[in-house]
């Protein structure tokens, strides 16, 4: 039976044909994502499996369910790249990978905001030039710092568990708080006291239709000036072009993003020799106190295998016509 993989990486094939053994899936990976562009190439195709930045319209999922296509299989967590009423509407089952390694994503969160304080990146350069000076690399210590977080799902609990093991005051804000985070010290407030009292703001929330741009001029206006602001969870939680105003008239002190909105045109691939048309991005690179890196977050060896062997083992449940784990089902 063949899966069409889409926006298919060399690291992908090695995790996937890694864990795909002894199994009739065939893969057929496609370095495209996937879109109307290429939908027509599918062909007796059991599952497409996709990741972040694959769109999943309603027009593409009308015309994959003609194509026979029974399962999406997100290689992800997030899923505001899918349809799915679409999906509903067409009987294409959808699935996703729920967690893997919620350490991975906080480890990395955590790492930009200590590369943004500490400047190890100018540090490196500087060193490596023989310049020894510490001129321009001032930080200021974590602990005792108020590091607010928004989202404390199984990434932003990890991240929170960090924080505290700094020596930080960790307060968070989420729509269903949770009682082992308020034991282990976690104060939970109203988002508008986060961002009143946080000196660290970290986005852990998934984005939907209520939460999209939840950081944008107001917002920001509310924060302490020179907040630092980290965002590892979706781009469209933050505008960047209020962010950029916010960095320019020194509200914002520092930011560290892995995600962009605009990142299905950028992110995962080589585009050295190119011309970049997005002069948001090239805006928001040329600001010494930002650091973007291109949605690796969740990018460890522990990840990966968790990943393939998650997202292989509900397309074999769906293919045999048993029902995987109720927590990989979205549709
Ligand atoms: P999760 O589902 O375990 O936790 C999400 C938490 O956010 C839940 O506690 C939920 O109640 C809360 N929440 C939902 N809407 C909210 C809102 N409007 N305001 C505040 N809290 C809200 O998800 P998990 O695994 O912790 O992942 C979080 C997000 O991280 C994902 O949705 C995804 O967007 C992002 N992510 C990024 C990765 C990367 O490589 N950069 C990798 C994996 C996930």
């Amino acid at each position: 039976m063949k899966v069409a993989f889409f926006s298919a990486k060399p690291y992908d094939r090695v995790f996937f044909d890694r864990f795909n053994i002894n199994s009739d899936v065939v893969i057929q990976y496609y370095e495209t994502h996937l879109g109307p562009h290429i939908i027509n190439a599918i062909a007796d195709v059991f599952a497409v499996c996709v990741f972040v930045n694959d769109k999943l319209t309603a027009p593409v999922i009308e015309v994959l369910a003609a194509k026979g296509v029974k399962l999406i299989a997100l290689r992800c967590a997030g899923f505001n790249n899918v349809d799915l009423d679409a999906a509903k509407k067409y009987g294409i089952r959808v699935c996703r990978v729920p967690a893997y390694s919620p350490e991975a994503v906080a480890e990395h969160a955590v790492a930009m905001l200590l590369t943004l304080n500490r400047k190890t990146h100018k540090a490196y350069n500087r060193v490596r030039e023989q310049n020894f000076s510490l001129t321009g690399l001032l930080g200021f210590n974590l602990h005792g710092k108020t590091v607010g977080v928004i989202g404390t799902g199984k990434i932003g609990k990890a991240f929170c568990k960090i924080m505290l093991g700094f020596g930080c005051s960790v307060i968070a804000y989420d729509i269903y708080p949770h009682d082992d985070l308020q034991q282990g010290g976690v104060t939970y407030t109203a988002l508008d006291t986060l961002f009143e009292q946080a000196d660290i703001v970290s986005l852990h929330c998934p984005l939907t239709p209520d939460n999209h741009y939840m950081i944008n001029a107001a917002t920001l206006s509310k924060m302490k000036k020179g907040v630092v602001l980290i965002n590892t969870s979706r781009g469209g939680l933050v505008c960047t072009t209020d962010i950029i105003d916010g960095l320019k008239n020194r509200q914002v002190g520092a930011l560290g993003i892995d995600v962009y909105e605009q990142e299905e045109k950028l992110f995962f691939r080589d585009l050295s020799e190119n011309i970049i048309e997005d002069d948001t991005i090239q805006r928001l690179m040329s600001f010494p106190n930002v650091l973007v890196t291109a949605h690796q977050a969740f990018f460890t060896e522990e990840a990966l295998s968790e990943i393939a062997q998650i997202t292989l083992g509900s397309i074999y449940h769906f293919l045999n016509g048993t029902e995987p784990a109720a927590a990989v089902v979205l549709v």
